[in-house]
């Protein structure tokens, strides 16, 4: 037994005019594994306490299997949350915090068989006659995990289950899961703000923003054809490297994307991905290179469609079966407001503030710009002045605006001006706003590639 959730213009505020679940509309399948992903504070566990019934939905409609369920209590939903903090009775043993649940919904039944068969699944036989006190934290969590899998509900609701839990576990514990729902058919709403978990758990991905779901797609969709900027930097390791850049497409010569002291020349014939750039003429775009896009490799050994750019190496990142190169290429980055610490942070804030139009203040004030474009390129007309010759960062930013992987055998110190190419088929742009415009949203390139 599974069931449908969908959720149609879903909205909650807390306090007033102040949505922090914004219009959301999703639809589950039965049997999908549907992970809920964004930063904290972003509505997610709003959203799954709606799901449960355990928070009141203000606007629109929740269906469960396609009946209007906005009010029928948590009781009458058939569905088994499971927490960060696992709460387990002290004084009972596993068997006894597994079974307690089964003996209150089906009083005179023996629960023994289900405990045990349950205790099977999960491989914590051993426990079941110890007390919470004496189980790990990672056992503590299977238990828990037993008393919602044992009710044999008919939808799992997960809030960050595994996030108390160390890295070792974690991997564990989420491959088991993963198996177990397979195994159990049974449609699960996973939380996490962890976005290598969400890509490895969910058939599908939910990214959210300030309330506003930002896309849903199956994992390689989202990493592969991120709708806007945010998404793009939210999701993937290393994270996504976001430059500023400028479109230059004059008629008679070749097309460009600026990128301070360099540029991207597109290679020709143009694709139509890149014709439909020329809309952008004069305009800034966000240029968005994943660390797959670049290489370091001698310029006489580019393949078709990657075009030449240096870069000097600020840092040099070991990690053991890969190295993160940051390198300076002249170039500014772009900042995703949320995912950046404060000090960026401050600087876009003040300039949308003094920048901003009366409409847009106001929405600021009223808490809705968090809904709002994902981030505001000023004109280019009062952009910052082009870096200096030298390359040389200036006073007090990041090292780098470029991170590259590479093998650990190449041998890269810092102040080393090293030829990069970068990969031209795998250059995403997006607009002033950070939604994507290449590859161009209508036109789904082939995933299976
Ligand atoms: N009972 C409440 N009263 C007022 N505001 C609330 C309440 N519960 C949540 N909020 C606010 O609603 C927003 C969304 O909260 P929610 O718990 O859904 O976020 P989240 O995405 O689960 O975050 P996290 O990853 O930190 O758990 C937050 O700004 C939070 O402060
Ligand atoms: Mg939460």
């Amino acid at each position: 037994m599974t069931r449908a959730i969908s959720l149609h213009d879903v909205s909650k505020s807390y306090a007033k005019g102040v949505r922090v679940v914004d219009r959301l509309s999703l639809d589950i399948e039965p049997g999908e594994f549907l992970v809920l992903l964004g930063p904290s504070g972003c509505g997610k566990s709003t959203v799954l306490r709606m799901i449960a019934g355990l928070e009141e939905i203000d606007e629109g409609e929740l269906r469960l299997d396609g009946e209007w369920a906005n009010d029928l209590p948590p009781s009458g939903r058939d569905m088994a949350m499971v927490f960060q903090n696992f709460a387990l009775y002290p004084s009972m043993t596993s068997r006894d915090n597994i079974g307690f649940p089964l003996r209150i919904e089906t009083p005179g039944e023996d629960p023994r068989p289900r405990v045990d068969a349950t205790a099977r699944m999960l491989g914590i036989e051993d426990l079941l006659d110890r007390l919470p006190a004496q189980l790990s934290g990672g056992e503590r969590q299977r238990v828990a995990m037993g008393r919602a899998i044992a009710r044999h509900p008919s939808a799992f609701l997960m809030d960050e289950p595994l996030s108390n839990l160390d890295a070792k576990l974690r991997n564990h514990l989420r491959a088991e899961i993963t198996k177990l729902t397979r195994e159990l058919g049974v449609t699960t709403v996973y939380v996490t703000h962890d976005q290598a978990e969400a890509m490895s758990l969910g058939d599908r991905v939910a990214v959210l923003r300030g309330g506003v779901l930002q896309q849903v797609g199956t994992p390689r969709e989202v990493y592969a054809l991120p709708r806007n900027v945010f998404v793009a930097a939210f999701i993937g390791t290393p994270r996504i490297n976001l430059l500023r850049g400028l479109v230059r497409a004059p008629l008679d010569g070749a097309m460009t994307i600026s990128l301070g002291k360099q540029y991207l020349r597109l290679p020709e014939p143009l694709s139509l991905d890149h014709q439909l750039l020329r809309v952008q003429q004069g305009r800034e775009v966000i240029v968005g290179l994943r660390s797959e896009a670049v290489r370091i490799a001698k310029p006489a050994s580019a393949r078709p469609g990657e075009v030449l750019i240096t870069g000097l190496v600020e840092h040099v990142e070991f990690q053991g079966h890969e190295v993160l190169v940051h390198f300076n290429t002249g170039s500014r980055p772009a900042v995703v407001p949320e995912l950046e610490s404060p000090r960026p942070l401050r600087r876009v804030r003040r300039r949308r503030r003094e920048g901003g139009t009366v409409l847009e203040r106001i929405r600021e004030r009223a808490g809705a710009l968090r809904a709002g474009p994902v981030v505001v390129l000023e004109d280019p007309a009062d952009a910052e002045p082009e870096p200096s010759a030298e390359m040389v960062p200036p006073e007090g930013r990041l090292p780098g605006d470029l991170i590259v992987r590479t093998t650990p055998d190449i041998d890269l110190r810092q102040g080393m001006q090293v030829p990069l190419l970068v990969d031209i088929g795998h250059l995403f742009v997006f607009d002033q706003h950070g939604e994507r415009i290449c590859p161009a949203p209508a036109r789904l390139p082939d995933l299976e590639e």
